[in-house]
């Protein structure tokens, strides 16, 4: 290609990203995103979307990632459920994950022949890393008869060691279906709150035992903010991800995972929005509802925010063997039980 054809192409795709970005906030900075950093990021989406191709590669992205992620290169954007689903039906040979290990676990469990590449080699989740294999055989031990149900942010070998797992997406209707009385939640202590309020909503009678992790991220908000909130924007609608305590769920209009936070603004007829999650988040529910205005308060999941298009071009360039996913066998084989129980509760023709 000739020089003056290469300045072409970046400048189109410059223009082709301003498209995309240029409505959203970037948190960073404080201000939409301009050209200049589109300009900046073109070379990298044009690489990306081209050796993505020559190496049979296919990008997952979950929705905190950053937009030039989600909507400059990733072939599949998803909540976690969407994400784990949109794994196992991949066909490309190599998987490149941007979320946080758990999730680039999961893809690898449920589409064991895919090479699975994480970025940022690791990023951790304060609600996986809370609890580990030996904590949930200790609660095992003590409560012999529970169900033991999983929150997806979890390692392999804690959804090996549970009998079912969940996303934000199905928890309440997997565990309402459970014929389990008793049963054991891990780890997210606020979430099994938030299941126990709904079961006795639904009139359901269910013992939820609780562990102890919370999300670094959505514990930061209180119910003094929601009320705050409330006093100076009486018109906007206050939304929240279950991960953040019962009290701020409560006391918000809506709380649900990212995906319910997408679907609720879409058919709302409010036309600003309070936003108690991850900004990541913020920018899909910018992109989708360019009619609508979202107040954030700048929390940002910096695990998340480990994937750039730095990294992710370098893992096309260079997919080596020890940048790989890996999960032991037995781990694998028991947490894809664990994560294939979600699946059939959940419907999915897997
Ligand atoms: P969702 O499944 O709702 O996308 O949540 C994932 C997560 O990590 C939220 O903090
Ligand atoms: Fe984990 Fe919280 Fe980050 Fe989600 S936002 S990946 S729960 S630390």
């Amino acid at each position: 290609m000739s020089y003056g054809g290469m300045i072409n192409e970046v400048e189109l795709e410059t223009q082709r990203l301003y498209k995309i970005l240029g409505g959203l906030t970037d948190f960073k900075i404080g201000a939409k995103y301009d050209a200049a950093f589109c300009r900046a990021a073109a070379p990298f989406t044009l690489e990306i979307n081209k050796l993505k191709k020559e190496t049979d590669a296919v990008i997952l992205a979950h929705y905190y990632c950053a937009p030039q992620i989600v909507y400059g290169v990733a072939d599949y954007k998803g909540d976690s459920l969407a994400l784990a689903r949109a794994a196992a039906e991949v066909k490309e040979s190599i998987i490149i994950f941007c979320g946080v290990f758990f999730m680039a676990q999961t893809a690898k469990i449920i589409n064991p022949r895919k090479r699975v590449f994480l970025p940022p080699l690791f990023a951790g989740c304060s609600l996986a890393d809370s609890v580990d294999a030996a904590q949930a055989a200790a609660m095992r031990a003590k409560y012999p008869r529970a169900q033991f149900v999983c929150y997806i942010n979890s390692t392999a070998e804690v959804k090996a060691a549970c009998d079912i797992c969940v996303t934000s997406a199905n928890v309440f209707d997997i565990i309402a279906a459970s014929a389990a009385r008793q049963i054991v939640f891990l780890p997210d202590v606020y979430m099994a709150a938030d299941i126990a309020r709904e079961m006795r909503r639904r009139g359901i009678d269910k013992e939820i035992i609780p562990f102890g992790g919370t999300c670094c991220v959505h514990d930061k908000y209180n119910a003094q903010d929601v009320r705050d909130i409330r006093a100076a924007h009486p018109a906007a609608a206050i939304i929240c991800h279950p991960e953040c305590a019962p009290q701020v769920c409560e006391l918000c209009d809506y709380c649900g995972g990212t995906s319910g936070m997408l679907k609720f603004v879409k058919s709302s007829a409010a036309r600003t929005f309070a936003v108690l999650s991850e900004d990541g988040i913020i920018n899909c529910l910018e992109y989708e509802n360019p009619d609508k205005n979202f107040l954030h308060y700048g929390r940002t999941c910096a695990q998340m925010k480990r994937n750039n298009l730095q990294n992710i071009l370098g893992i096309l360039k260079n997919p080596a063997p020890e940048a790989e996913v890996q999960v032991g066998s037995s781990v694998a084989d028991a947490a894809k039980k664990c994560i294939y129980k979600m699946f059939k509760a959940g419907g999915a023709d897997l």
